[in-house]
């Protein structure tokens, strides 16, 4: 496939590893060119097939924007726009292509967020809980995609209104944790992802890219991966 990456910092370098390996095409286009999105034209995507996104919370919207508009499939990894999630939705759909988004691309993440799940009854049965995410120093958004989507999944599946809290600690060059702490006064159940690299994130990006190439629709990777 012909990709477009947009981001070739630490994540998205990584995707364009993975890609060439995978034996994609992939261009990279550099924030000096494509401010608000200016590179994403109809005219200059023409021979492209998905761009995927890993830039930040500032850049992403202007960048889902201008690709949806110019009618080509998307996958979005940059977090930290989710107040956005209907608008760009109906922004998809108006438009009839596909896109597909994560707040964690990683297969392991997306196993964790069924054992949250799981964990939620819990809740049910007198446990408090508690979320911890913990980031390298220069992430730009809290709390992580990730722990929101966490406590958006255990509220879910708990049948509560109240959210979990989740606490942020951005240090050194963590690439990415996340905790679940049940405590009822019988015991303590603790549930921790730890990415050791950010390889998972990428390569799981490649494979949405893949998967949601010719498709249509708005997808959350959480509801598809089973099936890459
Ligand atoms: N979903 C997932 O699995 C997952 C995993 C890891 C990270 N993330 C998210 O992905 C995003 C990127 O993370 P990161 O750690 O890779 O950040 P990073 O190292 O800061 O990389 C971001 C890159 O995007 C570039 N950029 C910014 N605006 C752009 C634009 N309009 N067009 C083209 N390039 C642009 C930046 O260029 P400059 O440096 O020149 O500004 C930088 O190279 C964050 O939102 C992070 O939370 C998601």
């Amino acid at each position: 496939m012909n990709l477009l990456l947009l981001g070739r910092g630490k994540t998205g370098s990584l995707v364009a590893d993975v890609a060439a390996e995978r034996q994609h095409n992939v261009r990279t286009v550099e924030i000096e060119e494509n401010r608000g999105g200016a590179a994403l034209t109809a005219e200059n995507l023409c021979d492209v097939e998905v761009v995927i996104d890993f830039t930040t919370p500032s850049s992403v919207i202007a960048n889902i924007e201008a690709t949806v508009r110019a009618g080509k499939n998307m996958v979005v990894g940059t977090t930290g726009w989710y107040g956005e999630l209907d608008r760009i939705r109906h922004l998809v759909e108006r438009h009839k292509t596909g896109f597909i988004y994560a707040a964690n691309f990683s297969i392991g993440v997306n196993l964790f967020f069924d054992a949250a799940r799981a964990a939620a009854a819990a809740l049910r049965h007198g446990y408090s809980g508690q979320i911890f995410e913990r980031h390298h120093a220069h992430k730009k958004d809290a709390p992580s995609g990730t722990a929101l989507t966490i406590q958006r999944l255990i509220r879910e599946a708990s049948a509560q209104q109240e959210n979990l809290e989740i606490t942020s600690f951005r240090e050194g060059e963590v690439v990415g944790l996340h905790e679940v702490v049940l405590e009822s006064s019988n015991d303590r159940i603790y549930l921790c992802h730890d990415a050791k690299s950010r390889r998972g994130f990428a390569e799981g990006a490649v494979l949405a890219a893949e998967w949601i190439a010719g498709k249509k629709g708005f997808y959350d990777f959480k509801d598809v991966w089973r099936e890459l």
